[in-house]
């Protein structure tokens, strides 16, 4: 059974693995503060970060494996989706390992990565299982099959879910990437604000509406109280947590409803969410449904999923050759 090195590089972690016999022997990011003072990621600025983090990382995820690199049996990488600047740095080590220990190279798609994160650990899901991956680049609703047949029914028609997280939280002057905070203040607050949100209809998501929605309700609360927001920081937060769940379960519970799967997973960044992780417990003692959640390490972006993912498509034979490029988008 092989030792797997991953590496994931596709927005602004720089994360290295090693994986053996399918089992998380080690898992190391290095996060990148630089983007906290823009508001968000800059592409160039990630990339420089990578190509500066990709060597320690690697080094330390071997080292708290106690493996060495001539005992790795092939190397992995995230060749997309992702912002190409940062996909080529690991792209570009992945290659490099490969070839200078002669070992083969696996190639793996980011957001089948997310979906699989669930085989880093105990209980896992069983094939057929539904799964919903919010993060945020990507709000998507997946029928797995088997590790690699995985049935994309729903999608977002313009904003992900942790970016709806993201630009409500900026508009409520909070740090980047904003949804750990919105989820931490909305804890201590209650939903009395409702903000709309357009149906774009079958399974899939709408959240860019959710802004508008919130800029003219504050509008109309600031005229009558100008410290409104200030003042109600922690119901605001829970509202918008409110709308952004609430929009989330419902085409959860109809994906479930539409397919008959009664194992239902969470998977990417938002499923760290406190409120998310709650009600689809509810939902699921009230439905019959198995659940799964990631533990938060391997929701966020992180090699360890990588690793696992790698580690099926070694079984299935599945390897890259030193012509493979990264891809922005699939
Ligand atoms: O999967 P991820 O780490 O990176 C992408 O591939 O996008 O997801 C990051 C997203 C961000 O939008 C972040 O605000 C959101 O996940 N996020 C959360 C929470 N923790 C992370 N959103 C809501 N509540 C949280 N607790
Ligand atoms: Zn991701």
């Amino acid at each position: 059974m092989p030792t797997i090195l991953a590496i994931e590089s596709s927005c602004d972690d720089t994360s290295a693995a090693v994986v053996r016999d399918g089992r998380v022997l080690s898992n190391v990011t290095a996060a990148q503060e630089i983007h906290v003072e823009y508001g968000g990621v800059v592409p160039e600025f990630a990339s420089r970060a990578h190509q500066r983090n990709i060597v320690p990382t690697v080094e330390v995820a071997l080292r708290r494996a106690s493996v060495s690199a001539d005992q790795v049996d092939a190397v992995a990488f995230t060749r997309g989706p992702g912002l190409i600047g940062s996909l080529m740095v690991g792209v570009s080590f992945a290659k490099a390992f490969a070839l200078a220990r002669n070992i083969p190279l696996i190639e793996v798609d980011h957001m089948q990565a997310h979906v699989l994160a669930h085989f880093a650990e105990d209980p896992k899901p069983e094939f057929p299982f539904l799964c919903m991956t919010v993060s945020g680049g990507h709000t998507q609703l997946v029928v797995v099959r088997s590790p690699l047949e995985q049935e994309i029914i729903g999608r977002t028609i313009d904003d992900a879910a942790g970016e709806a997280f993201d630009k409500s939280g900026k508009l409520l002057g909070l740090p980047y990437p904003a949804g750990p905070e919105l989820d931490r203040l909305a804890g201590l607050g209650t939903p009395t604000l409702s903000f709309a949100q357009p149906d774009p209809g079958a399974l899939d998501f709408s959240f860019s509406g959710l802004k508008t929605s919130i800029l003219y309700t504050l509008q109309k609360k600031v005229k009558e109280d100008p410290d409104y927001v200030r003042n109600h920081l922690n119901d605001i937060c829970a509202a918008v947590q409110d709308a952004i769940v609430t929009t989330l379960m419902n085409k959860l519970i109809a994906a479930a409803e539409q397919t008959g799967l009664h194992q239902v997973a969470l998977a990417g960044g938002v499923s760290a969410n406190g409120e998310l992780r709650r009600r689809l417990a509810e939902e699921g003692r009230a439905r019959g449904w198995q659940t799964f959640v990631p533990r938060p390490e391997y929701c966020t972006d992180n090699a360890a999923m990588i690793g696992v993912t790698a580690t099926f498509k070694y079984e299935l034979g599945y390897f890259a050759d030193q012509s493979v490029a990264p891809a922005a988008r699939f």
